[in-house]
């Protein structure tokens, strides 16, 4: 049986590490690695794939940056050739991504099965792009691999027949729970004993002048508080460049690798994000999370879990985190089967379907 696993951005590798490893200790299982290049800078990508113990990809397709069509296109043409080449029983793709969704329109067109890890998360949003890329590949996918209840009711709405859907879990807490010994040990220097964890990259919040600016001085705001740890994406320290925001009051770092994130997230007094994934992280860490979006893809982190959506008023992020300074931040839970065996779960099931198909 021989699996090909599809990741391109930041957020994918986390997600692909856990499966790779499940899947890799099952007998009879071949697994080739395509990286289409959507992140290419080394601390994007190869420090990821070198802490999450990810194995160099067999093929990189070096795409990098582009306008959505030229980018989605470029993996397409790019990947046609290698997954002809390669023919393997299964594909898998991860997340929301534009790798995502070009790679499974690939396959669909040459009757090639396709997973997708983290189907079935609505945003509701259609201004998102990534809402888009989840439309369109939980479409075309084969087996989609949903981490809450939430998840598979948008996808019964949405028409996908219920054996194509299977609630595994969060492979995301699989690496998060893996490396979190790690993270626990690395010492943080020259931190305050209290910080706030801000990202922010959402092209809605990051690249209008007056939205970043609004953004940037709500933080400001905060950071008088409570000091802000920002480690910030390359979109957007362009973007405060191009539009001559000045940021330096705040601590603005590089991206930073997997486990140093996580070491600065599990000991933040409260993550201030536009991310997704970090949403789901907080919650599994119980740290409050102050998302700054008016929707989420992941309700279960609001009914849940710790996070809160504050959208863009500044007034409402005053009034949360007033309530997590003085000890009254909401009481959580972590979901169901966020248990660190999700991708354990993939892979019995990629096994028995894909092993059946493929005999
Ligand atoms: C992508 C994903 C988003 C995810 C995010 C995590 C899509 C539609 N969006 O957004 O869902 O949350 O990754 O980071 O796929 N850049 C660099 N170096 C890199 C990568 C990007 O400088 O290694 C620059 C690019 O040149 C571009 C900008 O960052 O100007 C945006 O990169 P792109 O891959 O288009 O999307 P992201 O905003 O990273």
């Amino acid at each position: 049986m021989h699996i090909l696993h599809v990741v391109g951005a930041r957020p994918n590798f986390m997600k692909v590490a856990p499966v790779l490893h499940a899947l890799g200790k099952r007998a009879g299982v071949r697994q080739t690695l395509v990286h289409t290049g959507q992140h290419y800078d080394a601390n994007m990508s190869d420090v990821f794939f070198e802490q999450l113990g990810i194995p160099a990809p067999d093929v990189n397709l070096g795409v990098g940056a582009g306008t959505h069509a030229r980018q989605t296109a470029e993996i397409m043409s790019r990947f046609e050739p290698v997954v002809l080449e390669y023919k393997p029983d299964l594909v898998l793709v991860y997340g929301d991504v534009n790798s995502t969704v070009a790679a499974a329109l690939v396959c669909a067109k040459l009757l090639i099965r396709v997973g997708h890890v983290e189907a079935g998360l609505r945003s509701f949003d259609r201004t998102m792009p990534e809402e888009i890329n989840r439309l369109v590949t939980d479409q075309l996918a084969d087996l989609l691999f949903t981490h809450s209840e939430d998840a598979d009711v948008n996808l019964h709405h949405e028409g996908v027949v219920a054996e194509k859907i299977h609630l595994v879990g969060n492979v995301m807490i699989d690496s998060l729970l893996r490396l979190l010994p790690a993270a626990e040990k690395r010492p943080i220097d020259g931190l305050p004993q209290r910080y706030a964890l801000v990202t922010l990259h959402r092209p809605s919040n990051v690249d209008s002048s007056e939205k970043l600016k609004g953004i940037l001085s709500s933080l400001l705001e905060v950071n008088r508080e409570l000091g802000i740890v920002f480690p910030a994406h390359p979109r957007t320290r362009q973007r405060l460049q191009d539009f001559g925001l000045n940021a330096d009051q705040l601590r603005i770092l590089d991206p930073l690798p997997y486990i140093d994130f996580l070491a600065l997230q599990k000991r933040a007094t409260v993550v201030i994000t536009d991310s997704g994934g970090i949403q789901e992280e907080s919650t599994f860490l119980r740290v409050p999370c102050l998302t700054l979006r008016e929707n989420t893809e992941r309700p279960i982190t609001v009914s849940l879990g710790t996070n809160v959506l504050v959208g863009q008023d500044a007034g409402r992020l005053r009034t949360e985190l007033n309530k997590i300074l003085h000890g009254e931040a909401k009481q959580s839970s972590v979901p169901p089967l966020w248990d660190g065996l999700a991708s354990e779960r993939i892979a019995d099931i990629v096994q028995n379907q894909t092993g059946k198909s493929a005999d």
